[in-house]
């Protein structure tokens, strides 16, 4: 089957399920509630949606814990929804790319469950088995510590074994070098594409081979292990055969989770030629703004351009990237990458809108990031949900007490449920989110934050967005048009081009609550330059200038 690359001019709207709509009053979002928001989708203009797991789950992770690949979760409906949401978002010209998590299961699921049941259970070998270490085995078999804290390994008293689970220890982690789980994987994702999904975001992708021996991880001061189990030894062949055997076979898309991933390996995997994955989320950008990758640190712009800069010039005919400022795993993005901004928020996000979405690549806006949306006033530690920060809590609480401020300290800025708490659709109670108790907490600022608010101001983010995406969406010089950095060593503006068979874009950024004097490149030579894009209300000409705080300007020039 030909493909015909449609991610390439693709603007993708990501939903977190649980936080989006609620239909029902169980304070739970659900498909009914994204049914009735479609129109809003479509309005806002984007062309896809990546869905978060809506699988059959226990929910300790909020749906990445699968307990059924081919059904749909209790408190989110039923299949018959799912159908009318596909058909509903296909109606509108939006594609449905799926969470597929399959780096490990729920261990709720029946192939864990029978695994449990004995060292001859046709099941055991889907998983990740081993005996302890020492005299009589009482220590886990390798150093290795999960992602959310504490080892990696869970002791199983009937068996005298260990299972290794990356995350919660109701998430164990799946034998991928079992050939049997490579194909039950095939056969899942073969079910949803012939539903009529379009698409995998292939969650924690680059953890799925590990090591053989499964030998000790380096010892560091954060997490132990990667070493040994990130882009493991079978990895790109895993990869190739799942899109030789059933991606390949559809004008589908992947787009893989890359934790550990820089420049070189995101090419490894989406060049095209290699027929893996189309496109990858790295991590690196994210980082610029932290000490191992959570305790937070103030951010530099020349670092995090650094970064962005790389991956343009990097995967250039080589590979395809991904640009997002947020996810369901992110704080929000401002003032995460703008600063205080004062009375600027808008013109904050705006400008941070035109900073990342004018590169190439596909461009993914989270649920609410279209509003500017903010992270929570978190007053206590105890008011998370997130499994992950419950886990290291009882760590701290047992170890270690004194960091617990610290720790507090650092979620309040970088914490997953920021980015979670209920999407804020008007300023009536609960946000409209739901007429029930929300599972998590409505951020207070929903009298003003809000959609339908947003919906009535004409200078509303939203509407920036919307168009935005109306000038992106089709458009050859961004979709495939060369980058060119300009002052990159700048730690006030950001300012690039794009250059594409006769037509150049200039972007120019003032990431500052202030005013920045701004020279015209030297090589800036043209005959004419419109204003395209602009976060302010007035005409501007391509010349020195003063920018305004958070000024954010897109020339087109012949
Ligand atoms: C990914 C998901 C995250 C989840 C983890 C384990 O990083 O984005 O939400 O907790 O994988 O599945
Ligand atoms: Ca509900």
């Amino acid at each position: 089957m030909q493909r015909s690359r449609w991610y390439k001019d693709a603007f993708i709207y990501q939903i977190y399920p649980r936080s989006f709509c609620d239909s029902n009053g169980d304070g739970i979002g659900d498909i009914r509630g994204i049914i009735s928001k479609l129109d809003y989708l479509q309005e806002l203009g984007v062309n896809a949606v990546w869905l978060s797991p809506c699988y059959k789950s226990p929910n300790d992770d909020n749906g990445y814990d699968i307990s059924n690949y081919r059904d749909i979760m209790d408190e989110f409906g039923t299949l018959e929804d799912w159908e009318e949401m596909v058909d509903g978002m296909h109606k509108r010209g939006i594609k449905l790319i799926m969470d597929l998590v399959v780096n490990h299961s729920s261990d709720e699921h029946f192939w864990f469950q029978e695994a449990l049941k004995g060292k001859d259970n046709p099941y055991r070998d889907y998983y990740i088995w081993r005996k302890g270490r020492g005299k009589n085995g009482k220590r886990p078999p390798n150093n290795w510590t999960s992602r959310f804290g504490g080892s990696a390994w869970e002791y199983h008293e009937d068996s005298g074994e260990y299972y290794l689970h990356l995350f919660t220890k109701k998430q164990p982690d799946l034998n991928w070098d079992n050939p049997k789980v490579r194909q039950e994987v095939h056969d899942i994702v073969k079910y949803w594409l012939d539903k009529g999904c379009d698409g995998f975001r292939c969650d924690v992708i680059t953890y799925i081979s590990k090591k053989e021996g499964l030998p000790n991880g380096k010892l560091n001061v954060a997490l132990l292990g990667d070493e040994h189990f990130t882009h493991g030894p079978n990895i790109h062949a895993y990869l190739h055969a799942l899109n030789k055997e059933v991606l390949s076979k559809y004008d589908c898309m992947t787009v893989g989770e890359g934790p550990g991933m820089n420049v070189k390996h995101a090419i490894d995997y989406t060049s095209e030629e290699r027929e893996e994955l189309d496109t990858v989320f790295t991590f690196e950008h994210m980082h610029t703004d932290a000490f191992f990758q959570f305790l937070p640190r103030k951010l530099k712009l020349s670092r995090l351009k650094k970064v962005l800069a790389a991956y343009q010039y990097g995967l250039r005919d080589k590979g395809w990237n991904s640009l997002y400022w947020e996810n369901h795993d992110q704080p929000r993005s401002i003032p995460r990458f703008t600063g205080d901004f004062g009375d600027k928020r808008k013109e904050a996000a705006k400008m941070l809108a035109v900073a990342l979405y004018m590169q190439q690549g596909t461009p993914y806006v989270y649920q609410g990031q279209e509003i500017g949306m903010m992270n929570y006033p978190w007053k206590s530690i105890d008011e998370f949900q997130d499994v992950m920060v419950k886990n290291l809590m009882g760590i701290f609480n047992k170890y270690a007490p004194f960091l617990k401020k610290v720790a507090f300290w650092a979620l309040k800025k970088k914490g997953r449920d920021n980015a979670r708490t209920p999407m804020q659709w008007n300023d009536k109670e609960n946000a409209g989110f739901t007429t029930g108790t929300p599972w998590l907490p409505i951020n207070p600022n929903y009298k003003e934050i809000n959609v339908e608010q947003a919906m009535k101001d004409k200078n509303s983010i939203f509407h920036f967005y919307k168009k935005l995406i109306a000038f992106r969406r089709g458009n050859p010089l961004i979709i495939h048009g060369t980058f060119k950095e300009n002052y990159a060593s700048s730690n006030d503006i950001y300012c690039y081009e794009r250059w594409y068979k006769g037509e150049r874009l200039m972007v120019i950024c003032n990431f500052k609550n202030k005013e920045i004097p701004f020279k015209l490149p030297s090589d800036c030579v043209y005959k004419s330059a419109d204003l395209v894009l602009h976060n302010y209300d007035y005409d501007r000409k391509l010349e020195d200038m003063t920018l305004r705080p958070y000024e954010a300007l897109v020339f087109k020039m012949i």
